[in-house]
This record gives C-alpha cells, structure tokens and sequence, in this order.
C-alpha cells in the first residue's frame, strides 16, 4: 500500500532548518563567548593589526619608503576598517534584509522553523556588530586612534545601493538586499578566514574573526535553505531578474574597495597615493579582495540555475555533482 505524502513526510525527521534552529542555544557566541569578547587580553606591541597581505600596496615601492609609524598606521586604519565594513553590511543590508524576510516581504516565509531560523540569525547579527565595535574601540584606545575618521560606505554596500536607485521597483530594491545578502552569509566565512587563523595580527583580532565565522557557519546554510524556499515561489519576472543581477552582488562581495584605501593612505600621511593607488588596481586580481564562491555555486546548483548565472566561479574545486 503507498502511504499519503503527508505520512512519509512525518517520517523524513527534523528538516536542516529544524536542526540549525534547535542547535542556536549552544551554538550562538552571544551565549558561549561574551566573556572572551569583553575580556580578550592584552594587545601585543609587536604584532601587527591587520594582515599585510591583505594590503595590495604593502610591496609598493612608495608605500615601503614611508616611515614605519605611517606605515604601523596605515595597518591599524586598514583593521579598522576592516570591521567598519562587516558592520556596514550587516546594519544596512543584511538587517534591513532579515527584517523583510521576518515581515513577509519574500513568499516561501511562513513556515515557523523558517521565521525562527530568521530571527536566530538577525539576533546573532546585532551581536556581531557589537563584537566589531568593541574591537575597533580597543584598537583605537591601545593604539591611540582618536578621530572618527568616518571612512565611507565599504564597496559591496556603494555597489547596492547604486543599483538599487536605478530601479524603479519596490520588488526590485527588495529582491537586490535580498541577493546581496544571500551572497554575504553563504561567502562571509572565505572572508571572515582571512583574518580567522592569521598568526600575525593581534590574537584578540583572529578571536573576533574566528567567533564571528563560527555564527556564519551556521548562517550560510539558513540562507542557502530560505533560498531553496524562495526562489521557486518568485514569480518567472523576479526569478530572471535574480539570475541576472547575481553575478554583480558577487563581484561587489569579493571587491577590493579603491575609495577606501586611499582615504586611509591619506589619513595616514603617506604620499603620492594616487601613484600608489593606480598600480594596485593595475596588478593581476588587483580589483578582487576575495574570491571564494564555491558555496554561493553550490546553492546555484541546488536552485538548478549554475549554467544560467553568467559569473565565472572557475574551475570546481568540490567536483560537480
Ligand atoms: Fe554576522
Ligand atoms: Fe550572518
């Protein structure tokens, strides 16, 4: 006898949300570790803030000339921005994001482990905003940083909004934050891991980065999950609307952000920025911060929409189903 769907699907067990969702309570760093954010050790004069690497001037012969103290300086604006820029895109997009999603602005959201799953991740997003403004706020009282330099909105978030006001429609704006916040929780943590485990930089630093990611691990799959709910509700008009403005929320993820560095250079006094800024953006990857993707691929896969998506991921580094 073939049982009712209904009845096999009682028996397929707690859905991947479920799960994600009954795990918070444990797993959840504003639960488990807000003693090692609020009391993260002393800062070590002789490690750095940020990793060089990760300034694509730090080989310029300009940048070398400068004097150490600009130089240290440069390095502690860049950590700072750093957190500026995970703060930015979670105030402006992906909460405004997790507030739609909670208000019924996308279909596919109504299930309550899929509202749960949601207010779970935009709890865990406030949280991390604080951990980053403790952050920079230490690293502005041990290093002596006093002015709110008030750098501008990071790259990613420019990218957004720019799109956004070229279109006339509120499902558009909307599916746009959408998007960039779908692409922002599946790839934080190749962000997040730039910082996680570098040997470098100030320990306090890698623990934020590391406590952060270990949120996102679980944020990831709540988005590529809340994806696989919506998507096939979008009508065909928004669905080849998100297929093609995919590829810019992944290109503006993963962009190195050229209004930033030179505001930071000048800040700290170095000179011939400009010099400095042009070869940097002409070296190979030059424009590209991060280009980890294979998760925002994956899920691509899953919606049975990769060969539709005309962003180049390279080749498959988890072997194509
Ligand atoms: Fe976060
Ligand atoms: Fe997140």
């Amino acid at each position: 006898m073939i049982h009712p769907i209904e009845t096999q699907e009682t028996h397929v067990g707690p859905s991947l949300l479920r799960r994600l969702a009954a795990a918070w309570p444990k797993r959840a760093t504003i639960r488990t570790d807000m003693g090692g954010v609020l009391n993260p050790g002393d800062y070590d004069p002789g490690l750095l803030d940020y990793p060089l690497h990760l300034m694509p001037f730090a080989e310029h012969p300009r940048f070398v000339a400068a004097s150490e103290e600009q130089r240290l300086r440069v390095n502690t604006l860049a950590w700072i921005a750093y957190n500026e820029r995970v703060i930015a895109a979670e105030e402006y997009v992906a909460n405004p994001t997790f507030e739609k999603l909670g208000h019924g602005v996308f279909p596919g959201v109504d299930r309550f482990e899929v509202k749960e799953a949601v207010q779970q991740s935009h709890i865990d997003e406030v949280w991390h905003t604080y951990m980053h403004m403790m952050a920079m706020q230490r690293t502005r009282e041990a290093r002596q940083v006093e002015a709110e330099h008030g750098f501008a909105q990071p790259v990613t978030n420019r990218r957004l909004y720019a799109l956004a006001d070229t279109m006339s429609e509120q499902w558009q704006q909307d599916l746009l934050y959408l998007m960039w916040t779908a692409v922002g929780e599946i790839s934080i943590n190749a962000f997040l891991d730039l910082l996680a485990g570098d040997k470098s930089i100030q320990p306090m630093h890698a623990l934020v980065a590391r406590l952060h990611a270990r949120d996102e691990a679980a944020h990831g799959p709540v988005l590529a999950e809340l994806m696989k709910e919506i998507y096939p509700k979008l009508d065909r008009k928004q669905q080849d609307f998100f297929v093609r403005h995919l590829p810019e929320a992944i290109t503006a993820f993963g962009a190195e952000d050229y209004q930033l560095w030179p505001q930071v250079l000048r800040v700290a006094g170095i000179a011939k920025v400009d010099e400095i800024i042009a070869d940097s953006r002409s070296q190979e990857d030059g424009e590209v911060m991060m280009n980890d993707f294979g998760t925002v691929r994956r899920l691509l896969r899953e919606l049975d929409i990769e060969d539709k998506v005309e962003y180049d991921f390279g080749p498959a580094k988890d072997g194509a189903r």
